[in-house]
């Protein structure tokens, strides 16, 4: 079994990123063949801060790294190291048809967010980035793609594109199937909307801890005193996260609420702490790998070369079948 995901270097990873891709991802490391990568020229199309995408790539690094991807057993590499990634994309963008594109959400939210005239503002990468992703993904003969909920549709184009090559190419590619786990499919943000990186509602995994305190101190609730008992306990985004990070603990805060006399400063406080704890081991093999870059930038390097070998085969391979060889 393969298995292959991306994240991109756009921000600050957070809660909804590790639970949603990162942790699944590093728990299937040891049942297959694990491929993970720096998705560097998909930020291209929302971030143009060169400095800014170094720095946040490498932070991609780090991060992963310090969550428990091992690269002896996980290949990890930056996507522009192997260029074919680009290459198949064009392959498959002279086959996806307008409208596969034109439903996708993403797209869609991005463009219903702009005002009238707008338009002209929405790059075509930004448009033609799911071409790249099924570029992604085929490129490494992937069976199994472990994302959140929001990356089902961008999958289910992957699945189109993939057949519809081999029907008009004969058969080239691997199908792939996206693995979402259901508990941690949309990690709520600080807002109860998704948490993601452009909303500005993220618990980073990272941050610094006055102000990741702040941050969730900082979280809006309602005005029922700590002494009402609150029937409703289960709706409460702290304790939706503090479920992610322990069920049993979780549990215990959702029904001191419940029962009454437990107020809400009392649950952020207890939340933050154990957040906190709980990325305390990670924060300190970071610090480790963030004290010597060039053995990360090393690491990249090997992974890149161990994906090359694939990618050029899968390519080859797409290329004999379409004439191009
Ligand atoms: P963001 O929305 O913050 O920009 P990305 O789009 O870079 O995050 O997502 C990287 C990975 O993390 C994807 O697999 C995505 O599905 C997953 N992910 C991001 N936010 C969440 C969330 N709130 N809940 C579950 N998974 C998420
Ligand atoms: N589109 C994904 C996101 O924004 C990142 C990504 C790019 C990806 N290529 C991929 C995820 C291939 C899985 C497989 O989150």
């Amino acid at each position: 079994m393969r298995i292959l995901t991306g994240i991109q270097p756009s921000g600050a990873l957070h809660l909804g990123n590790y639970f949603g891709a990162m942790l699944p991802a590093i728990q299937l490391q040891n049942q297959g063949e694990a491929f993970y990568f720096i998705a560097n020229y998909h930020s291209m199309t929302s971030l143009t801060d060169a400095d800014l995408r170094r720095r946040f790539t490498l932070d991609v690094a780090l991060d992963w790294l310090a969550c428990g991807l091992d690269p002896a057993k996980a290949v990890i590499w930056r996507q522009s190291d192997v260029p074919e990634h680009t290459e198949l994309a064009w392959l498959l963008t002279t086959i996806t048809p307008m409208g596969l594109l034109e439903r996708c959400h993403s797209f869609k939210d991005k463009v219903a967010k702009l005002g009238d005239g707008e338009i002209g503002s929405v790059n075509h990468g930004l448009f033609a980035y799911p071409v790249l992703m099924a570029a992604d993904i085929l490129l490494y003969d992937s069976n199994v793609v472990p994302v959140g909920k929001d990356q089902k549709q961008h999958l289910e184009v992957t699945r189109d594109i993939a057949l519809k090559f081999n029907h008009i190419y004969g058969e080239t590619f691997v199908i792939p199937e996206p693995r979402i786990q259901e508990s941690v499919a949309v990690v709520p943000g600080l807002d109860g909307q998704k948490m993601s990186k452009s909303y500005n509602n993220t618990i980073e995994l990272f941050g610094d801890e006055k102000a990741t305190k702040k941050k969730i101190m900082g979280i809006v609730m309602d005005s029922r005193t700590p002494e009402e008992p609150k029937p409703d306990a289960e709706k409460n985004v702290v304790v939706q996260l503090f479920k992610l990070l322990n069920a049993e603990e979780g549990a215990r805060q959702e029904e001191l609420l419940r029962a009454g006399g437990y107020g809400y400063g009392s649950l952020k406080k207890a939340f933050f702490e154990y957040f906190w704890n709980y990325f305390a081991p990670y924060r300190a093999r970071r610090a480790e790998l963030a004290a010597d870059p060039a053995a990360v930038q090393k690491i990249l390097a090997d992974g890149a070369q161990r994906a090359t070998v694939i990618a050029r085969q899968t390519l080859a391979r797409a290329k004999k079948a379409s004439g191009l060889d």
